[in-house]
This record gives structure tokens, sequence and C-alpha cells, in this order.
């Protein structure tokens, strides 16, 4: 089996022949105190700076800390630092798996920009307190990774969907997948609005996906409706503008989306899911969603 894969010809393998991996049963969260607009550092915080409603991020944030503790999820919560307001963006500083032998393991990121690089350090701390084996890949040969933000594993199998062109490098990924002896499915994202790949790429179970089409290839797309059987599309407004695909279907059946996404809430519940709708407009300033505000972790 290749390690990397970037056009749908080269794929040589059923999901069902690929190791299984458990579904999650903890969620990390980083509360928002210190979450601000401070930089540009995508367009969708162009104008917000200095712009959040803190009391408002943090109502926000607590019910969603509820949510996964409403479906029975062990929310493990931990303090932001001053000086890094996208902290609270926690799906970006690490990338954590449960290994065929059955070891829990992280491999931390290599954030692109500046402004957030110290991140990584606060979180690979925390992970020291826990039982994972720390990795890191080598930034001799990459420049950034950026962990579940651009690296999403298909659900409970071991194959990444790996995001790259703004803030991950193809490079990273290639490393990723030596690293971890696990096949990447690698797709180009071309459209910066959709910069990482939880933008436009969610796994909602092993044979549905949502995705926002238009921020990938047609090599891209091609891969994506060669391993998914049902694929949702969501539209312009409701990707762009509300970060409808940055939505989390932890268990495989509850999806949980910026709230108003009335057209993709409506497929998803044709499909069959469960819908919970949260505010996410505070953080949606800065570029982020559901999606991007946790961590799930086993
Ligand atoms: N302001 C943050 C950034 O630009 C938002 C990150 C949102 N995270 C995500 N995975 N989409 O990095």
């Amino acid at each position: 089996m290749k390690k990397i894969y970037t056009s749908v010809s080269q794929i040589d393998f059923n999901l069902s022949d690929l190791p299984k991996m458990p579904a999650p049963s903890r969620v990390l969260m980083v509360k928002p105190t210190y979450f601000d607009v401070e930089y540009v550092i995508n367009p969708h915080m162009k104008g917000h700076i200095g712009g959040v409603d803190k009391m408002q991020a943090l109502n926000e944030w607590e019910h969603l800390v509820d949510g996964y503790e409403e479906l029975g999820f062990d929310v493990q919560i931990i303090k932001g630092e001053k000086g890094l307001p996208d902290m609270v963006f926690c799906a970006n500083q690490s990338l954590p798996f449960v290994d065929t032998d059955d070891t829990k393991k992280v491999v931390m990121s290599i954030m692109h920009t500046d402004e957030r690089k110290r991140e990584v350090e606060a979180i690979e701390k925390w992970y020291r307190t826990q039982d994972y084996e720390v990795l890191h890949l080598d930034p001799a040969i990459v420049n950034d990774f950026e962990g579940m933000g651009d690296a999403l594993w298909h659900f409970k199998r071991q194959l990444l969907w790996g995001g790259y062109g703004f803030r991950s490098s193809l490079k990273a990924h290639e490393q990723v997948s030596e690293l971890l002896d696990t096949p990447v499915i690698a797709l180009e994202l071309v459209d910066d609005k959709f910069y990482h790949l939880d933008t436009c790429l969610c796994v909602l179970n092993e044979k549905h996906a949502l995705i926002y089409p238009d921020a990938f290839t047609e090599e891209g797309l091609k891969m994506i409706h060669k391993l998914f059987e049902n694929v949702i599309e969501a539209t312009k407004y409701e990707a762009e503008k509300m970060f409808a695909v940055n939505a989390t279907c932890p268990d495989g059946r509850n999806v949980f989306i910026q709230q108003g996404c009335t057209d993709v809430n409506q497929k998803l519940r044709d499909a069959g899911f469960s819908v919970h709708e949260f505010s996410t407009y505070e953080f949606i300033k800065s570029g982020g969603s559901v999606f991007c505000m946790k961590m799930m972790l086993w």
C-alpha cells in the first residue's frame, strides 16, 4: 500500500482493509479567557481586531462544554494563556490517535504563523500530564503542520485526510504518514477562506462526509467521493459565513454545528443525523467554529 495519495487512480485499498481505531471518549477544551482577534492571519479576521464580546464568547464556549457533557463525553478543561488569543482553537496544536498496538500517541504541530507558535508548547505540557506518547515532526524537513485543522481521521479507521496549501504542507503530510505508518489522502485547498481542511471537510462517520466542494480541486473531490458513500454539500453562504462544515460528529450520529445552517441541517436530518445547534458567532470572527474549539481524545 502507498503512503500518500494525491490522485484517485492511486487508491489501492478498501476502507475495510485498514486497521480500526476506537471512537474518542474525551474532549479537550481551552477556556477563552484570553480569546480575542488581535491580528489577521486568515480572511475572516479582517475588520474584527479587538471586536470580540468576551462575555458572549464565554457563554458560547460554556454551552459547547455542556453539549459534550450531555452526550456523555469526559470534558477536560485547561486555561488559556495570556498573549495566545487563538489557543482556544485547540484542534490545531496537535494530532492525537490510538496506535495499532493500543497505545495513545500525539504528534505536535508546527504552526504556520509566528503568532500561534507558542501555543504548541502549552498544549504539549498538558499531554505530558496524560498517558500520551509525544511525537515531533522534523523541523528541518517540515515548516508547518496545523494538527487536526488539516489532518482528520476517518471515522474509526487508521486513515488520515490531509489538507495542504495554506497552513500545512504536502511535505508535512508525507512525514506524518511515515511517522504514523498510516495512509494519508492529501487534498489541496484552493480558496483561502477555507484555509484549514476542517473548514471544508467534516468526516461524519464511516460512510458520510459533509463538504464545501469549491474549496477542493477536481482530483480532491474524486478522492472524497471514492471513499465516502454519501457526500453532503454545504452552500457557499453557509460554508463561508456560518462555518457549516466546521461541524463535528463525535459519535457518528450527533452533529454539533453553528446555529442557523438551515440548508445543511435539513440534509443532515434527511441522512439520519441528530443536529445540535450552537452559537459560535464570536469565534467565527476569528475564522473558527465548533470543530476547531475542541480536541477529541481517548
Ligand atoms: N484565528 C485562528 C487561525 O487563523 C482560527 C483557527 C480556527 N481553526 C480551525 N481549525 N479552523 O489560526
